[in-house]
């Protein structure tokens, strides 16, 4: 079984069905991309592995159902999510927003050492520690949102649209830090608009269209294939 599986998941919001049957399943230290176009159900997928939307079918994570476990225990398991938006406290300082993803309870001692970690990777996030989060740029939320999710030690990095909104150097920024942590052994499951960013920062990819898979391989093929090339990267033929 892989690392993370994901059968015959299913999310509805009423009468609409969101997602229809997604079979995925990702192995360990792999970074893989989901891409598609807007409302295709990619966040929908990984709010339901998360465990912070209702779904049917499986999840497994380390050869165990998760299914019917709460977000907190996904949590414990190592799975964490960076939603898309960010979802930064706007109120919180950068600090307490970081001490948020520690909230099951690592020791003190474990705590400052993550934090310690998460400024050596974020130095800007270590200038305004002090600062609420509301008052940080759109980049730095966005390390912000990483930092928080990376303070709980996932195994299992779940990434909605990082990109979303930043300025090129800072999109840039962003990837170095998300290879960075692919590099320290972290799986990464990473939603992402910008097609072309997503296959060259994954190992494979999976095309989802109207809540259904369409495509899925290794990312460097995606990359020269004439349908992805038209469709997803803008290129026509
Ligand atoms: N809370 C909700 N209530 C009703 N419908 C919803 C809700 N959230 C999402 N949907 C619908 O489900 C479908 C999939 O949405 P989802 O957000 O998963 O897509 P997405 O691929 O992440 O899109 P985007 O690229 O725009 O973020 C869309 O048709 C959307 O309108
Ligand atoms: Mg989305």
């Amino acid at each position: 079984m892989s690392f993370l599986e994901a059968q015959s998941l299913d999310v509805r919001y009423g009468g609409i069905r969101a997602v229809r049957g997604v079979d995925i399943r990702v192995e360990e230290g792999e970074t893989v991309a989901l891409i598609g176009a807007n409302g295709a159900g990619k966040s929908s997928m990984l709010n339901a592995i998360a465990g912070v939307l209702p779904h049917t079918g499986s999840v497994y994570f380390n050869d165990i159902d998760i299914t019917r476990r709460p977000v907190f225990d996904r949590v414990k398991r190592g799975i964490s999510m960076v939603p898309e938006g960010r979802g930064v406290f706007g109120r919180l300082t950068v600090e307490e927003n970081l001490l948020m993803g520690a909230y099951l309870g690592n020791s003190q001692q474990e705590q400052d050492l993550d934090l310690t970690q998460m400024y050596e990777f974020f130095p800007r996030l270590k200038e305004r520690r002090r600062q609420t989060g509301g008052t940080l740029s759109g980049g730095e939320q966005q390390m912000l949102a990483i930092g928080r999710a990376l303070m709980s030690r996932p195994k299992l990095l779940l990434l909605d649209e990082p990109s979303m909104g930043l300025a090129p150097i800072m999109v840039e920024k962003i990837f170095e830090v998300i290879r960075g942590v692919s590099k320290t052994g972290v799986t990464i499951l990473l939603v992402e608009q910008n097609a072309r960013l997503a296959l060259e920062s994954s190992q494979r990819a999976y095309v989802m269209e109207s809540g259904e898979l369409s495509i899925t391989g290794e990312s460097k093929e995606l990359l020269h294939s004439s349908q992805i090339r038209s469709s997803y990267l803008g290129e026509g033929n």
